[in-house]
């Protein structure tokens, strides 16, 4: 297991769209278990491989409370093959936009077709903040972060604040 260095925007890596996992080998096992390893150390309740330098379709995630025993969810190659005309609005973070929340309105339940840790297709029909974390990982893996979400004004503000702090070194 290794805690990897997690990718701030903005970069370039962010925002380019991920190629399918042509086979779930021991290496994208490693990878989803170090994934989950350094998404519990930051904490985090999702990580998408672009945020670790790989334009690969391969995100993790975990909506479960500290009380809660953990929930690991792996998705490979996802896809949404079903929304609700209901929407939902969360306040929205990410680990590539640190210390960065805002409301971000998406449909309120949708069905995640996707390959798990041990090669099997799934589906899961999810609602609540489980739909918005689903919705915003594979917004990772199409290049999109929830600030695309907002108007241009909020996001360039935020995305200047990033490179500022960058520059700075206060963030890497
Ligand atoms: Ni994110």
């Amino acid at each position: 297991m290794a805690i990897l260095k997690i990718v701030k925007a903005p970069d370039p890596v962010l925002k380019a769209r991920c190629k399918p996992v042509v086979k779930v080998n021991g290496a994208i096992q490693q990878l989803l278990d170090d994934m989950l390893e350094t998404m519990y150390e930051v904490p985090g309740i999702g990580l998408a491989a672009p945020q670790i330098g790989l334009n690969i379709q391969v995100a993790v995630l975990d909506i479960s409370n500290e009380k809660e025993e953990n929930n690991p969810v792996c998705l490979i190659n996802p896809e949404i093959i079903q929304t609700s005309e209901g929407k939902n609005t969360y306040e929205e973070g990410c680990l590539s936009l640190p210390d960065f929340y805002e409301n971000v309105i998406r449909p309120k339940e949708v069905t995640v077709r996707f390959i798990d840790r041990d090669g099997k297709t799934k589906e899961i029909k999810a609602d609540g903040l489980l739909a918005t974390a689903i919705q915003h990982e594979i917004d990772h893996l199409k290049g999109v972060l929830f600030v695309d979400h907002i108007s241009s004004l909020k996001r360039n503000i935020i995305l200047r604040k990033l490179k500022k702090l960058k520059k700075e070194g206060i963030i890497k």
